[in-house]
């Protein structure tokens, strides 16, 4: 007897075609029939219940593959994926911080008493014109031009975009497709992986050193890869010149996008580094102004090769379509106003003072700190899922459940990590209450090798 799913299928087919067989199953798992989980029947027993080519079915089941409502794994099948579950939400795992806590090491975020003032930058936004119309520049011509005077590399082709992740974002849906295989830096920012696992690529880990990422890992057929060049979130770790050229030399005359994202921008005390140097075609080098110049401005500009860019820009025009000219203004006065510049500048030296101090103070705990630059440090410690909770409080199971590292990586054996944000303890103390948590995250690693230590600790 034939069964109810294909009697939905056929039911909702209008003609023989392989975009209408998709939609067709698309309206089964719409109204139930097709639940999240089953398995779609054989091609070749859909074609002969509903008569229609191999062929036609074969090339309706890669659709639906490539628009992620179905994932085909060797031993299971073809299956529907549950789209309408909750995302492993990392990113609001970063963003979730206690604010009881009297020093939280665990946000990521700026300081916001290092931010230049918007004040001066407000005012000129009431005396001068302000673009009001859909047909003006996306991009407002003097930022362009700044923009790109300031570039690592010879770019010709720049748009503006809300913030790295919206870059990041854009780019993922415009030029990349479920299946595909993207190395992202083991360890790497926790919403990256949300972003590519939302899109449906793989994800290969690339291991990094003290120079960047590990050249070797990059053998593989890879669609994508995702560097930070400076200032890695969360090591820390600023990719040497040398080592871009070595990506550069391997990446050359293959498919794979170069996707790099600056997010430390201005605040990054390493000179900025790019691929795109050597590789502009296939450069996409994203710079956020988040950390430098204000989370709230939420701007990033975006270089890289004209079908990329043309892609995000169709794509953008789904949505808000331009970012908002008067934000860029805020933004162009802030990167030419001397005070703004020189407020960011002595930002940039202090979040190096600070990641100095914690990292020879760690050392001098006998925790030793890898990479140079930016707001987060890496820090070894006995047990991550400890770390993560707040001293004195049980096991809070959500904030465990984060993790730094691409989940292909989840196999092997690491050392213990847990990120930490350098930063001075609100209202006064910050010393001794900063010695405090570091201790406890060096007490973490101390357990480990110590037993001294460990009665330390527990008594
Ligand atoms: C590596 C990385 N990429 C992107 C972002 C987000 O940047 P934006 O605020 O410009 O979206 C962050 C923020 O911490 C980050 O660390």
């Amino acid at each position: 007897m034939r069964n109810e799913l294909l009697s939905a299928i056929e039911h909702g087919l209008d003609r023989p075609t392989a975009r209408d067989l998709a939609n067709a199953v698309g309206r089964a798992i719409s109204d139930g029939v097709l639940r999240p989980g089953v398995k779609l029947p054989p091609i070749r027993e859909v074609a002969t219940e509903l008569a229609l080519s191999p062929t036609t079915v074969s090339a309706a089941w890669a659709l639906l593959a490539r628009s992620g409502t179905t994932r085909t794994d060797g031993r299971r099948g073809t299956t529907v994926v549950d789209t309408t579950a909750p995302s492993a939400g990392r990113y609001r795992q970063t963003l979730d911080h206690q604010a009881t806590l009297r020093l939280d090491l665990s946000t990521g975020v700026p300081d916001a008493a290092l931010l230049p003032s918007l004040a001066g930058a407000l005012a000129q936004l009431t005396t001068a014109g302000t673009p009001g119309s859909y047909l003006d520049e996306p991009v407002l011509p003097q930022l362009r031009e700044g923009l790109l005077q300031d570039w690592p590399y010879p770019a010709t082709e720049l748009s503006v975009v809300d913030g790295a992740m919206d870059a990041l974002d854009l780019v993922a849906r415009s030029a990349l497709r479920f299946g595909d295989r993207v190395a992202v830096k083991d360890p790497c920012f926790p919403p990256l992986v949300d972003l590519l696992e939302a899109v449906g690529v793989q994800i290969v880990a690339l291991p990094m050193d003290d120079a960047g990422p590990d050249p070797a890992a990059l053998h593989a057929r890879l669609a994508a890869v995702v560097l930070q060049p400076r200032a890695q979130n969360p090591t820390g770790i600023s990719m040497r010149p040398e080592r871009a050229r070595s990506l550069a030399e391997l990446l050359d005359g293959t498919e794979t996008v170069i996707v790099e994202d600056d997010s430390a921008g201005p605040t990054s005390v390493s000179t900025p580094t790019s691929l795109g140097r050597w590789l502009p075609d296939q450069t996409v080098h994203i710079r956020s102004f988040s950390k430098s110049h204000g989370p709230d401005l939420r701007l990033a500009a975006m270089s890289g090769p004209a079908d990329i860019l043309g892609a995000v820009t169709a794509r953008r025009q789904y949505g808000q379509g331009w970012s908002s000219r008067l934000l860029q203004r805020i933004l162009l006065n802030l990167l030419t106003d001397p005070n703004a510049c020189s407020a960011v500048s002595a930002a940039r030296h202090e979040y190096a003072r600070r990641r100095r101090m914690v990292v020879d103070e760690l050392a001098a705990l006998g925790v030793t700190v890898k990479g140079t630059d930016g707001i987060n440090i890496w820090v070894p410690v006995h047990n991550e899922a400890a770390a993560h909770r707040p001293a004195g409080q049980p096991g809070n199971r959500r904030r465990t459940r984060q993790t730094v590292r691409p989940p292909a990586l989840r196999t092997g054996p690491h050392p213990r990590h847990r990120r930490a944000t350098h930063r001075p303890a609100r209202g006064g103390g910050g010393t001794d209450r900063r010695r405090s948590a570091q201790q406890r995250l060096a007490g973490r690693h101390a357990l480990n090798r110590d037993p001294a230590a460990r009665n330390r600790l527990a008594g």
